[in-house]
């Protein structure tokens, strides 16, 4: 009987093995779980960084053009293609291709984008974690001047054994999740974990607007001003907003077909799309209004300028406010706590669908997939690790490892498979319009409108090459 049950899960279907596929217990689920893989540290660490490196409001509009222009077809083609064959970008071409094809080679991008982001993005999770935990036991109190501060941080990232043990917590804690499959695991703590997030970012930014100069932040952060814009560049700032709007979505590596794989068709994907892009974008907004006020009241309207971009201005200038603030202990403590919930519902996510390519493509059962995939994991983020260390001389074109993996993936991969994506719902020579809109345009909600054909097939490819080619050099 136990032989006959196990048996009847698994045939072979063109070297894939097809098993019963778990679906979402609520579109609730699916809406929040699709957000929190896009609601990250890009939402809540890079977006307000480079928005006050490049120009406050003027950039943030730019930016949500681009959500629109270029995220919600990129994000409608991943879901349809999701939704359309029942599987992850580790054979969701193969299901969908025609013989003879060979789109189905996107599935080592896919594979090796979800790595690689992972490579070092439980790195900086486990730095957040870390801080959490310093603002929670009060060691940060005291701790004053850009020096000392900075010194906190550095000594944290080169002590590589602390390192690989907070990432590999993180890893644990994230496949540990996900070996209690999707509805007992992902869904029901990604869940959790995102309204606990939406609370706390509120909380954060009523305080935060209420602070002394708050007024003179928000007009920097929501009245847009061509003088920032042009003192930073325009094609740097345009770049930079065509990066973060392929970042923030996870676009490009199937990390958002895969929930497209786990629902019914009872919805429009476009609508969906268009919930999953404002939920984003309104994480996103709202770190400006926690971070910007607090920089022009502590900080004296310091936020980042284009050549600090990076990780000290969160872990350096932040913990200055923080510590010159009354209460800042508990506004350190909740903020980390809220950077936590944002980088742990995209490891979660994206772990997810590490588990769903390994499902589909050996014998192996959830839990043996999440035991393999945390040793694997954590030897994965080692070169990360020891390049903040040992490995701070080992450059490859003249990067080292964190900011390699992170080019490689923020840069070259996301768009380029964002770019096949596209091709692919467009091209009679993949799956082709017909197929793409009739699996998009299924359910209630809203459709793909007709004028997308012409744009998806002549002006988005060219836009996506363009910005290839800006990020890539
Ligand atoms: N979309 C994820 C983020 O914004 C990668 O952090």
């Amino acid at each position: 009987m136990v032989y006959y049950r196990k048996y009847r899960k698994r045939f072979l279907h063109g070297g894939i093995f097809l098993k019963e596929r778990e679906k979402f217990a609520s579109r609730i689920g699916f809406i929040l779980i699709s957000a929190g893989c896009a609601i990250g540290l890009g939402n809540v660490y890079r977006f307000p960084i480079i928005t006050g490196a490049y120009g406050g409001a003027a950039f943030v509009l730019i930016y949500i053009a681009f959500l629109v222009l270029l995220g919600l077809p990129v994000m409608t083609a991943e879901l349809a293609v999701g939704r359309g064959s029942q599987r992850s970008i580790a054979s969701s071409f193969n299901v969908l291709e025609r013989p003879g094809q060979k789109w189905h080679f996107m599935k080592y991008l896919g594979i090796a984008g979800n790595y690689l982001l992972m490579m070092f993005y439980t790195t900086i999770s486990g730095w957040m974690a870390l801080y959490f935990l310093k603002y929670l036991t009060g060691a940060m109190e005291g701790i004053s001047g850009a020096e000392a501060l900075g010194g906190v941080f550095g000594s944290m990232v080169v002590n590589t054994p602390l390192m690989i043990v907070a990432s590999t917590a993180v890893i644990l804690i994230c496949f540990g999740v996900c070996s209690l499959g999707l509805q007992n695991g992902v869904e029901k703590i990604t869940k959790v974990m995102m309204v606990l997030l939406f609370v706390l970012m509120v909380g954060l930014a009523v305080y935060s607007c209420t602070l002394p100069n708050a007024a003179e932040g928000l007009k920097f952060y929501l009245v847009p001003s061509m003088k920032h814009i042009r003192e930073a560049g325009i094609w740097t700032v345009i770049s930079a907003a065509m990066g973060q709007s392929f970042f923030t979505l996870s676009l490009g590596i199937g990390a958002i077909a895969i929930f497209g794989s786990y629902i019914d068709k009872n919805r429009r994907l476009m609508g969906e799309s268009i919930t999953i892009i404002c939920l984003d974008t309104f994480v996103a907004l709202m770190s400006g209004l926690i971070i910007f006020p607090a920089c022009f009241t502590y900080n004296n309207g310091v936020t980042a300028d284009a050549g600090s971009v990076g990780a000290g201005f969160l872990f350096t200038t932040l913990s200055a406010i923080f510590n010159a603030m009354p209460g800042g202990r508990i506004v350190g403590t909740l903020f980390f706590l809220f950077m936590i919930f944002a980088a742990l519902s995209t490891v979660i996510a994206v772990f997810e669908n590490i588990m769903s390519f390994w499902l589909e493509l050996t014998k192996l059962s959830r839990r043996q997939v999440a035991l393999v995939n945390i040793v694997l994991m954590t030897v994965l983020s080692l070169p990360c690790i020891l390049s903040l260390n040992a490995w701070s001389g080992v450059t490859v074109f003249g990067k080292g490892f964190m900011d390699l993996e992170d080019y490689i993936v923020s840069n070259l991969l996301l768009p380029l498979g964002s770019l096949f994506y596209v091709l692919f719902c467009v091209t009679r020579y993949g799956w082709g319009w017909k197929n793409y809109t009739a699996e998009a345009n299924e359910g209630k909600g809203l459709k793909v409108p007709g004028w997308w054909r012409p744009y998806m097939t002549y002006m988005l490819p060219v836009i996506i090459i363009a910005v290839l080619i800006m990020s890539a050099f």
